[in-house]
């Protein structure tokens, strides 16, 4: 069996969610039906809502149940958005931290270039953390024209934790809402919606144990919002579409499960993220850890540069090896690119190009670290004979371009 690193792309089906989902499955009924069995899902579902709720400290009507992290993210960006300058057309501009993930990245990209909306990439530090005085610079330049500000919670790549609480406090005086993508950091560490403050929060049942395909939006009450899709009225009207109530029932009972073990688990993870840590630096002793360090990151989270290495090259050779890791971007169109959360980090292309994310989850053990720690200098060995190939047919191809040209 290999072993999985990479518990942030995924993490598998908990015990909980596998019995609820099982069990859910094998019935039917669409909770909107008013009959015996449509009043029966409505119940799962409506069981489901408190039980997440409660998880995410939350009031169940803030939950609207959405199709995962990606769906999240759009409904509230673009929700926001177009709300907010409704009610007064000077509102353009979104404050965006760099480091975010795609779903809320090409979402504001895309409402840049077809809605008008004027995109404000707030900076981070060198371990991914936000920088809070410009977002304090960019709200206080111009408040009236802010329609949003999103900034997750936890980076999916480096594993660092923003400071969402402050940034709340920033908005808060202007009346602005703050979005925050928290797919990576509920479940992991505490999360708690109504004392965070903030409008709007994304969630993911894939992440924390549930199925895929699964999620919410947590919506403040009194916060306004425009569907992206139209139909049924479900979810207030929000969010349309007949209810997963499987789905639904399996993802709030992963939450409740994870969130029940959050301090020990927390404790469990960060020991062994510690061990990988300390274990990665010395066996190859030029690693570098990205993000930030002890709590200032998420417990299962190991993210490092190995200068000279291909991050592909090296996630390939780890899996041949039975590792399996991911180079934490996603790539495109099969090309790969250097992290764009690395690059706002301060990263040059050639480091970043060297990244590796190990990621722990809830059936990682200290066995699983030990087979990373093991092959990973013959790996990291050959990603840079690799690299430094690649580099010399990059020269060669470059030298032949020039004589010929
Ligand atoms: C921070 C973050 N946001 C959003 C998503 C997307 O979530 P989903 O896969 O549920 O669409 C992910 C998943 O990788 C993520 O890590």
């Amino acid at each position: 069996m290999p072993v999985y690193l990479d518990h942030a792309a995924t993490t598998p089906l908990s015990a909980e969610a596998l019995a609820v989902m099982t069990r859910e499955l094998a019935r039917t009924g669409n909770p909107s039906s008013l009959h015996g069995a449509g009043r029966r899902a409505r119940r799962a579902v409506e069981d489901a809502r408190e039980t997440l709720a409660t998880a995410a400290g939350a009031h169940p009507s803030e939950v609207i149940f959405t199709s995962g992290g990606t769906e999240a993210d759009n409904l509230a960006v673009k929700g926001l958005f177009w709300a907010r300058r409704d009610e007064d057309p000077r509102r353009t501009r979104i404050l965006c931290s760099a480091v975010e993930h795609h779903a809320v990245m090409d979402t504001v990209e895309w409402l840049e270039k077809h809605e008008g909306a004027n995109v404000v990439w707030i900076p981070v530090d060198g371990e991914g953390k936000v920088r809070l005085e410009a977002v304090k610079q960019e709200i206080e330049r111009e408040p009236e024209s802010v329609a949003l500000v999103t900034v997750m919670w936890a980076n999916n790549e480096v594993g660092t934790i923003e400071p969402v609480r402050e940034i709340v406090e920033l908005a808060k005086p202007h009346g602005i809402p703050v979005h925050s993508d928290a797919v990576q950091a509920f479940g992991s560490i505490p999360v708690d919606f109504r004392g965070s403050g903030l409008a709007a929060m994304s969630v993911s049942g894939h992440k924390l144990g549930g199925p895929v395909g699964v999620g919410a939006l947590f919506l403040g009450r009194a916060v306004k919002l425009t569907p992206v899709q139209h139909g049924g009225g479900q979810e207030r009207d929000v969010r349309s579409g007949t209810l997963d109530t499987p789905a639904i029932a399996a993802f709030a009972a992963a939450a409740e499960a994870v969130t029940a073990n959050l301090a020990a688990e927390h404790e469990r993870l960060s020991k062994l993220r510690e061990r990988l840590i300390s274990g990665v630096r010395a066996a190859v002793p030029d690693a570098v850890l990205r993000g930030a360090s002890g709590d200032g990151r998420l417990p299962g989270n190991a993210h490092f540069t190995f200068p000279g290495c291909e991050g592909d090259s090296l996630l390939f050779l780890l899996d041949l090896a039975g590792v399996e890791s991911s180079t934490g971007s996603a790539c495109t169109a099969g090309v790969p690119r250097p992290s764009h959360v690395l690059l706002a980090m301060g990263l040059d292309e050639d480091t970043a190009r060297g990244a590796q994310r190990f990621t722990l989850g809830h059936d990682s053990t200290e066995e699983d670290v030990d087979v990373l720690l093991k092959a990973l200098p013959e790996a990291c060995l050959r990603a840079r004979q690799a690299g430094m190939a690649g580099h010399e047919s990059t020269i060669q191809t470059a030298a032949t371009v020039a004589r010929q040209s």
